[in-house]
């Protein structure tokens, strides 16, 4: 089986999105095997998206990412679930996500565009480690 990681941003906690988005993943046929509700610190930020370290927009990110709790958890499907979750989310921009996907539908905002998930294989197996590091 093949895990990743999502996370339902603060946005989505704020608005109530949280059942919706885990429905979606769940009635595609994915497992959920670990999650929690949890305010992301700064320090776990700059782990999670150290790749944006120095990026324009990071500060914006991290602020955003660390005002109030987020639900981080981690899904199971047959193969590549990575690239399953990241389909359902839709591209980055919401304004620019197709109708049907997460982002698509629930979002206007580029900072605020409600959910995360792993951009790779190698990418999910280090983001499990950040948050679950007992799976
Ligand atoms: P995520 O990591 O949150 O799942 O989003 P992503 O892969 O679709 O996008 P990524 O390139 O990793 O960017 C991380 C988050 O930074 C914000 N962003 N702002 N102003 C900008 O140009 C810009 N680019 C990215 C987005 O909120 C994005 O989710
Ligand atoms: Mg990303």
């Amino acid at each position: 089986m093949d895990r990743t990681l999502v996370i339902c941003k603060p946005d989505a906690v704020e608005r109530g999105l949280v059942g919706e988005i885990m429905a979606r993943l769940e009635r595609k046929g994915l497992r959920l095997v670990a999650g929690e509700l949890r305010t992301i610190d700064d320090a776990t930020a700059g782990r999670h998206y150290e790749e944006h370290v120095g990026k324009g927009f990071y500060g914006d990110l991290v602020a955003f990412i660390t005002r109030s709790p987020s639900f981080v958890f981690v899904v199971e499907g047959p193969e590549d679930t990575w690239k399953v979750v990241r389909a359902m989310m839709g591209v980055t921009n919401p304004m620019e996500a197709a109708p049907g996907t997460i982002r698509g539908d629930y979002g206007l905002l580029l900072t605020e565009n409600l959910v995360h998930g792993s951009d790779g294989p190698e990418s999910a197996t280090r983001e499990i480690g950040i948050f679950f590091p007992r799976l």
